[in-house]
């Protein structure tokens, strides 16, 4: 089977920077593994590993063996796997040594690769240095074939080294070379968003001021910070989810129809979409942060975020964040877009709720009819992949009762395909050279632009943490900016069938 479109990727070259981390043995070989059980990989097909540690191939090849089955939830097939480790190789050196990328160019001579992707599984502080390595030693001329660079997230802490990490990278290579990743972008669930409004005639028409009241988009997660908290020490979730996840999210449910599905006309609608969003600098009463306290999640007790490993025991890092945005244009004036997103909440549940407005003459209250509940469009990211519509039903028998019910679409009962990380799809891409899931420097930019003014409110006033538990929904503060306009959250999750 060929890949997207029907395009088989051309020979290539993958070299990951930062190849002993995690990223490599949890996200990148079980994609590419994938992807190879799909034969969505080129041939010939070469896997460079490059890290500081002291490993060989034969060991490198070793511990991914013992890791894979864990990574991808399931044995793989023992051919699949052994053509595909058989072709990955492992060379240790410093990434900021000139030594390296010349040794690098001359692999790739030697091996015959003319196209190559370069991918940085690597921490922000090494991306300019890399770049810059790669630049020195000639491996992102294009003049043989296609050199591009998979750079991931965080991409930069506010707007000024945003920028200036853009800068330095559109120093060395083309815009066009360069794929900022967003894992959220890979998830079949967000894709179907597009298609979704897209595809059909009955949402478009209703995708707007006249007849949204508002959207809601959640991103909840039951885990806490783990073993990651000196990362998230400086990050917070602000930096983490919202600058990037949820932007993705927001821009993609509220965008333009796209004049097509071309990676600058896509991205061309979402940056505009970011353009309108009303700034938060004169308003930060719209903004709330929270961090969790001692709590329970499935009867077990769990402790709040100031006792997790590597946080501060008065640290004053969000692991919560509520947003009340407006787009200031012509289809969105005067909807909100609620966000929140937080760790340690109730239930894991991404998704994304959009609330029709009641009808305009409420025939049944005037009969008295209970109150009808409001017709709500649920995307499900994740989990139970999936749409539903709910709506208003009479209620058997000989009084007139309104109830509500759903239509509700599950992917799991349609196509027959499992649903992956979302890697697989976005590695694919950059093979082929489609960068419409990736995110352009413009996008990030505007993304910061609309975060930085928040950042600034909190770095002027601490916070009062810890105020929330751990396994609930958050902060009173995120309830009550939905309660002051006279609107709820809705609870999370596929409605449970009647
Ligand atoms: C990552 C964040 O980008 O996304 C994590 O750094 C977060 O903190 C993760 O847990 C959530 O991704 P997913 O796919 O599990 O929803």
């Amino acid at each position: 089977m060929n890949g997207k479109n029907g395009l088989h990727p051309e020979p290539c070259a993958f070299v990951i920077f930062g190849a002993s981390g995690d990223l490599t043995k949890r996200k990148l070989i079980p994609a590419l593994y994938n992807l190879a059980t799909e034969d969505w990989l080129p041939e010939p097909f070469a896997i460079l590993g490059l890290a500081v540690d002291k490993l060989t191939t034969e060991s490198f090849r070793a511990s991914l063996s013992t890791d894979i089955e864990g990574f991808l939830g399931a044995k793989p097939d023992p051919d699949i796997w052994k053509n595909l480790a058989g072709r990955i190789e492992y060379a240790q050196g410093n990434f900021k040594d000139p030594a390296v990328g010349r040794a690098l160019a001359q692999a790739l001579k030697t091996k015959g690769f003319k196209n190559a992707v370069f991918y940085f599984a690597v921490p922000p502080t090494l991306i300019g240095p890399i770049a810059e390595n790669l630049g020195q030693a000639g491996l992102m001329d294009q003049a043989q074939g296609f050199r591009r660079v998979v750079v991931e997230k965080p991409f930069g802490r506010d707007l000024a080294s945003a920028k200036a990490l853009n800068a330095e990278l559109l120093k060395i290579f083309d815009e066009s070379q360069i794929y900022r990743i967003d894992h959220y972008l890979g998830k079949e669930t967000v894709q179907n968003l597009m298609a979704l409004r897209f595809a059909n005639g009955i949402f478009e028409p209703l995708w707007n001021h006249a007849y949204v009241d508002h959207v809601q988009i959640t991103v909840a997660e039951e885990l806490g910070v783990e073993h990651r908290g000196g990362y998230y020490e400086q990050a917070g979730a602000l930096r983490d989810m919202i600058v990037n996840h949820l932007s993705q999210l927001l821009t993609l449910t509220a965008m333009e129809p796209p004049a097509s599905f071309s990676a600058d006309a896509v991205r061309n609608e979402q940056v505009k979409v970011l353009g309108s969003v009303r700034s938060f600098a004169e308003d930060n009463k719209r903004c709330v942060r929270g961090q969790y306290g001692p709590g329970a999640l499935d009867g077990a007790a769990v402790p709040g975020y100031r006792k997790e490993p590597l946080v501060a025991p008065d640290s004053s890092t969000e692991t919560f964040v509520a947003l009340k945005i407006f787009i200031d244009n012509w289809r969105w004036s005067g909807v909100p877009f609620y966000l929140r997103t937080g760790k340690r909440l109730a239930r894991r549940s991404a998704e994304i709720c959009v609330e029709f407005k009641a009808p305009p003459v409420l025939l049944f209250q005037k009969a008295g009819v209970d109150f009808l509940s409001p017709n709500q469009l649920v995307i499900r990211i994740q989990p139970s992949e999936g749409a539903s519509l709910s709506f208003g039903a009479k209620v058997p028998g000989p009084s007139m009762q309104i109830g509500q019910v759903d239509m509700n679409f599950r992917y799991e009962d349609y196509f027959g395909k499992k649903l992956v990380t979302g890697y697989e799809r976005l590695i694919h891409d950059v093979l082929i050279g489609d960068a419409t899931l990736f995110q352009r420097a413009d996008m990030v930019e505007a993304a910061w632009s609309m975060v930085d003014p928040i950042l600034e409110h909190w770095a002027a006033e601490k916070p009062r943490f810890p105020n929330y538990n751990a396994g609930t929904w958050g902060p009173r503060e995120a309830d009550e900016l939905l309660a002051r306009d006279g609107r709820a959250w809705r609870e999370c999750g596929e409605n449970p069938a009647p």
